[in-house]
């Protein structure tokens, strides 16, 4: 296997592999790749619907997303789609996937299934070099702190998808979530601090109202978003990407109006968080 970098500070091209038939120290070296750079991207991949559940379950689970339609005939395959005449993309903001459950999903395997002529990229930033990166005095401030993240401003009944053209295609508008998680925490395999902080989940710190958390939340994520720190991804027929949700926030640009676009996306289970 080679692993090349797709940015100083974020993401990895992975080439000779087949992910469908990786052998378990391929796994191995995969998974810590991705758990490295954020996101891992792969090329020419012969993958389908049952190869994608199975790599999921080889990895260690899957966390079924609560509100994205899903494949007909593959339950755990969640479909990112937008149709010719819709606006609204799916994802279309800097995230990072499930940050609203105690327990989040440790990332994603998204797979290129009908790809726009052009457009359609999507972008990662790497939240261990945001960290890295904040002056001391920020990082004194923060690394105490916890905050409180929830998707029901998103996808409930008269929620942010509701009202645009995308809330007719998701499910679950009534439930509620809501987690705390520290807003640094420690990379559970690579040991690394990594701010855990998101645009479009992240409310308020705790102890802290929403107005009085705001300034404090576009502060780190506007520090955040640096171009070095991310990478974009160009999307081809039989490109698969693999992202971890604690390393990296990512989004999907919507700037393919007129095509179609679908994706696959798979999450993977992952385990509580701690500073
Ligand atoms: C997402 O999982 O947020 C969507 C990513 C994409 O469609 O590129």
């Amino acid at each position: 296997m080679e692993f090349t970098r797709m940015a100083p500070e974020c993401g990895v091209e992975v080439s000779g592999v087949s992910l469908a038939n990786c052998s378990d120290s391929e796994m191995e070296s995969i998974k810590q790749a991705i758990y490295e750079h954020g996101v891992a991207v792969f090329r020419e991949q012969e993958f389908s619907p049952e190869d994608h559940i199975k790599f999921g379950r080889r990895w260690g689970g899957i966390d079924v997303n609560n509100y994205f339609p899903l494949q007909d005939d593959f339950n755990e395959i969640a479909v990112v789609k937008k149709d010719p005449d819709q606006q609204t993309n799916i994802g279309g903001a800097w995230h990072t996937d499930h940050s609203y459950d105690q327990i989040p999903a440790m990332g994603s395997v998204l797979v290129a299934r009908h790809l726009p002529p052009q457009g359609g990229d999507t972008m990662w930033a790497h939240m261990g070099a945001a960290y890295d990166a904040l002056p001391d005095d920020m990082k004194a401030r923060i690394d105490e702190l916890e905050a409180f993240h929830t998707a029901d401003h998103v996808y409930k009944e008269d929620g942010l998808y509701a009202q645009t053209d995308m809330g007719k295609s998701l499910r679950g508008q009534n439930l509620k979530t809501g987690a705390v998680h520290p807003v640094v925490i420690r990379h559970p395999h690579t040991g690394r601090k990594l701010l855990y902080v998101n645009t479009a989940f992240t409310i308020n710190f705790v102890g802290q109202t929403r107005e009085e958390s705001l300034p404090l939340l576009t502060e780190l994520t506007n520090a955040a978003l640096t171009e070095t720190n991310q990478c974009r991804l160009q999307w081809k027929p039989g490109t698969v990407a693999i992202w971890d949700n604690r390393t990296s926030w990512h989004n999907a640009m919507n700037d393919y109006q007129g095509h179609y676009r679908e994706m696959h996306r798979i999450t993977l289970s992952g385990e509580a968080l701690a500073a």
